[in-house]
């Protein structure tokens, strides 16, 4: 992954605009959209949160988080076709993707493998190719029952099999969530320093 803050930033103020735009079904993902807007805005970041559904013009914005919920291995269709739609603008401005999904406090799956890295949404490497990421992370997420949207969800629901591939509950890491928003509100603060006009 390679890619850096200081690409394509225009403005005339000290300080960057940033956009933490979300595609999310039930709600969990959104919430990590806010906790990431909500630390980069006590860092001093002027920041909006918004579904991807809502947002038209990434013009007035310095950078971005994006983040979608993955769902049988693919983000939300609103999430991919925002990343499609705006693939030349967010190549290049300073973009973090993250991604929720894994259920459970299992950091291994059945087979040993990192269920962090293979849970993963397959279009995930076709985009970072395109727009080159500055980072892209994967977190837990969650789930319940309650209130099945779709067939999937709905079967998944009934079937004792799934039900245990598929914990419920919320197993989002708050603390590595805030560390990572930390971390990019850093990396924006080092890149408009480094912009800012010389007294
Ligand atoms: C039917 C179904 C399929 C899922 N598939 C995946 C998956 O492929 N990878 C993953 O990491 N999480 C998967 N999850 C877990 C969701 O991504 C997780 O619940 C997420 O936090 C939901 O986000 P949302 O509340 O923003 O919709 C799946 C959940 C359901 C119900």
């Amino acid at each position: 992954m390679h890619g850096g803050v200081d690409r394509g930033i225009e403005r005339e103020e000290y300080g960057m605009k940033v956009l933490v735009a979300y595609a999310s079904r039930h709600g969990s993902t959104r919430g990590i959209a806010e906790r990431v807007a909500e630390v980069l805005a006590a860092a001093g970041q002027s920041v909006e949160s918004r579904a991807v559904e809502d947002v038209d013009d990434l013009a007035g914005y310095d950078a971005f988080v994006i983040g979608g919920a993955v769902y049988m291995f693919h983000w939300l269709k609103p999430m991919s076709r925002f990343l499609r739609r705006n693939r030349e603008v967010l190549a290049e401005r300073p973009v973090w993707l993250f991604s929720s999904g894994p259920l459970g406090t299992e950091m291994t799956d059945a087979q040993g493998r990192d269920v962090l890295e293979v849970s993963g949404a397959k279009e995930a490497e076709e985009v970072e190719a395109a727009i080159h990421p500055c980072g892209h992370r994967m977190f837990f997420g969650a789930y319940s029952t309650g209130k099945p949207v779709g067939l999937m969800e709905r079967f998944v629901a009934r079937m004792p099999a799934a039900r245990d591939a598929m914990p419920e509950g919320d197993f989002r890491d708050w603390d590595a969530i805030e560390a990572w928003a930390g971390d990019i509100a850093r990396e924006l603060e080092g890149s408009a320093a480094s912009d800012a006009p010389r007294p």
